[in-house]
């Protein structure tokens, strides 16, 4: 059996969604929220694709990762794999012991609690973005280099990549680290799917303007040269379920990214190009900083705000062992060709926002 945390999460419910759909044994840990108990949450979350998956109450800010006695003795008997997604993903947090607690704390107490049952490998959902405010080629195999962050979000990511493999040193379990970079699909407004959300706003906000003032001049600041790092949802969940069950993965940290993505002028130019939108000019924020911006600028940089580090830093992420890995296990490489951006265009423009539940 597969313990999926997370599932219902923007990339935990993509994730569940194909396990289900492979035939696998599946149980998601979910907690009650706002009167709902998990299992309602989670059918909320997952639809038909619910119907089968087995649903555990957990809190990882709690104690023990908040499992009942019965549950965990229950899990310990039939989980071999957990895929672990669940993660608040704000990136500065309100109250920080619950957080750290939730990132750290609970997986490495759910590891535990489940390694001396039939547990043999935790696939743990972290982010190409613990490598904080590097610049330039970042590996697979670096992890704490002394870097600094560009928030709390990115800290504790690394801290639990440690202690869980740490935790699962210790326990003789199989760790498997995954790194997306920005995740792109359609995503419920949880904060995880924030990102992919501005994202497909600043799309249709695009398209607004090619429909209604052609000629308007938006200029926007970032780093034209910089790597737009974002990656599709459904390669990321491919990637996650194939590398959950491929042998050669074992201990393995893997970038699930696009190979040299493409550069912010270049992916403006196809998202331009699909959407017919004129007068758009991208600025270097180092070089030329936005001046006397108008009501409508004003806005999209308020839009990007949160991002707006993210947008000046150059960094390409090296995927060397996740492309040997998915090679030999048949998942094709994530593209951001012409006909994908259309393609997450389309998305964006017809596709509708999942619920958050
Ligand atoms: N989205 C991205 O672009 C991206 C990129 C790289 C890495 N990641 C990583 O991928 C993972 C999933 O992100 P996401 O985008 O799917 O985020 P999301 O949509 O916000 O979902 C987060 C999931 O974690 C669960 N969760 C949060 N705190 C919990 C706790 N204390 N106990 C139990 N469950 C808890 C949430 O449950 P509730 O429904 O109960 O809140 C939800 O199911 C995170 O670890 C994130 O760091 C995301």
């Amino acid at each position: 059996m597969i313990l999926v945390t997370g599932g219902t999460g923007f990339i935990g419910r993509a994730v569940v969604a194909r396990l289900v759909a492979a035939g696998r044994d599946v149980a998601v840990l979910a907690r009650r929220r706002d009167a709902r108990d998990a299992r309602a949450r989670v059918a909320a979350a997952l639809g038909d694709e619910a119907a089968g998956v087995r649903v555990v109450e957990g809190e990882l800010a709690a104690e023990g990762a908040g499992l009942a006695p019965d549950e965990r003795r229950w899990l310990r008997e039939r989980v071999e794999t957990v895929v672990h997604c669940a993660g608040d993903t704000s990136f500065a947090p309100r109250l920080s012991a619950p957080y750290v607690a939730a990132h750290v704390d609970g997986p490495v107490a759910l590891l535990r609690a489940l390694a001396g049952g039939r547990l043999e490998r935790w696939v743990h959902m972290s982010t190409a973005y613990v490598c904080g405010t590097r610049e330039g080629t970042i590996r697979e195999d670096e992890g704490d280099l002394g870097q600094t962050f560009h928030n709390a979000y990115e800290r504790v990511k690394l801290q639990a990549e440690t202690a869980v493999r740490a935790a699962g040193a210790a326990a003789g379990i199989d760790v498997r680290v995954l790194r997306p970079s920005i995740v792109v699909g359609a995503a419920p407004a949880t904060a995880g799917g924030t990102p992919s959300n501005l994202f497909f706003a600043f799309v249709r906000l695009l398209a607004g303007l090619a429909r209604w003032r052609a000629d308007a001049p938006l200029r926007l600041e970032g780093a034209p040269r910089a790597r737009f790092n974002v990656v599709p949802l459904d390669h990321v969940a491919a990637a996650t379920v194939a590398l959950a069950a491929c042998p050669e993965a074992a201990g393995g940290t893997f970038h699930l990214v696009v190979r040299d993505a493409p550069r912010q002028a270049a992916m403006l130019a196809l998202l331009v190009e699909r959407l017919g939108v004129s007068g758009l000019r991208l600025l270097d924020a180092r070089s030329e900083p936005l001046v006397d911006p108008s009501p409508l600028e004003r806005r999209v940089a308020r839009m990007l705000g949160p991002y707006r580090a993210y947008l000046g830093q150059d960094v390409r992420f090296d995927d060397t062992a996740a492309a040997a890995a998915l090679t030999r296990v048949g998942v094709p490489s994530a593209t951001l060709t012409a006909g994908d951006v259309r393609r997450l265009v389309d998305l964006a423009l017809l596709g509708e926002t999942p619920a958050p539940v």
